[in-house]
């Protein structure tokens, strides 16, 4: 039997007067997964994660980590986690491993120079560590929050938001840390904005809007279910080639100047290319590429905000 580390059941969270942060999701997350919750701002992410993290009392509904109650025994399994908070700031006045030395005691462990020092190497922060940690950048701030989330080895790990303010090649190694440390039986629990970080890295990915979650699955199962099979991509087209290409009845949609055309069959893309073959269009390039979970964020996002299904 597979064993959930996190099951979350109807939890909700209200801030009176009128903010349901939370309005009745249900998870669980098997051990040695990586779960990513995904959604635009204010959808509820960091308010559930919260709540597992014991900081928050939910209004209704149960949040069991390791099957206890996290609202009420949270001590219980406190050493057994790790947490970089969305809003992590280091302590100004401390070097990066004078925070993991601290860190380490908060959890009753000792640490020596070499565990501090593969700590330090494994964020990507051995040039800067001994720098006092209000001189360093925002990115290596963020780099010292997630060497302190694993200082205690835990077997469960939330990370709000971990990368963001990284930079490409920062967020890559930090992409294969964390399947590091999922290879060595820790189940993560993260939030992002970035749908390529989420694609490559989550086992399942719940979408989250308005405090609901409506959409949950694979990467690969949400982009069979909500996303078309393959974009044309008229680089460049404009808002001109929009109205061009629509005029002749082809659904598209205008992105940062270009134009992209959903195909969900080989059968629709012989159409859709024979009609473009007959319009002039200025094209900086024309390509197709695969649908991606970002595809499948925007659809699922636009549609349910279209639909008002979850106006109050
Ligand atoms: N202490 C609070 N009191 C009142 N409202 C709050 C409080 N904390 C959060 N909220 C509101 O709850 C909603 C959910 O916030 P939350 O921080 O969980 O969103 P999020 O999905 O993490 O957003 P982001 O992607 O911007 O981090 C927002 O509308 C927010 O303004
Ligand atoms: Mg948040």
């Amino acid at each position: 039997m597979t064993e959930n580390v996190v099951e979350v059941s109807g939890l909700v969270k209200h801030y009176p007067p009128d903010v349901k942060a939370v309005d009745g999701i249900d998870f669980s997350i098997p051990k040695g997964m990586i779960f990513s919750l995904l959604g635009p701002n204010g959808a509820g992410k960091t308010t559930a994660v919260e709540i597992l993290e014991g900081l928050r009392s939910p209004t209704s509904g149960t949040a069991r980590v390791f099957g206890v109650d996290v609202t009420k025994d949270y001590d219980q399994i406190r050493g057994r986690v790790g947490i970089l908070p969305q809003n992590f700031e280091p302590f100004d006045m401390l070097r990066p491993a004078e925070a993991i030395e601290y860190w380490a005691k908060l959890y009753d462990m000792s640490v020596n120079r070499k565990d501090i020092d593969a700590i330090i190497d494994r964020v990507g922060l051995s040039n800067r560590k001994s720098s006092l940690s209000k001189k360093l950048s925002g990115g290596e701030k963020r780099k010292l929050g997630i060497a302190l989330s694993i200082v205690n080895q835990p077997e469960l790990l939330f990370l709000d938001e971990p990368t963001t303010g990284l930079d490409p090649k920062a967020r890559r190694d930090l992409w294969k840390l964390i399947e590091e440390i999922r290879e060595k039986g820790t189940t993560v629990l993260l939030t992002t904005h970035y749908l390529d970080e989420a694609e490559q890295l989550s086992d399942d990915v719940a979408i989250m809007l308005k405090g609901k979650i409506v959409a949950r699955g694979t990467p690969s199962e949400l982009i069979a279910k909500y996303g078309k099979m393959t974009v044309v991509v008229l680089a460049g087209a404009g808002k001109e080639g929009l109205y061009e290409v629509s005029r002749r009845g082809i659904t598209a949609t205008e992105e940062e100047g270009d134009v992209l055309v959903p195909v969900s069959s080989p059968a629709e893309m012989r159409v859709v290319l024979a009609k473009l073959a007959s319009i002039e269009l200025k094209v900086t390039d024309m390509y197709t590429r695969k649908q991606t979970l970002e595809d499948v964020f925007l659809n699922v996002v636009g549609t349910k905000m279209d639909e008002g299904v979850l106006a109050k």
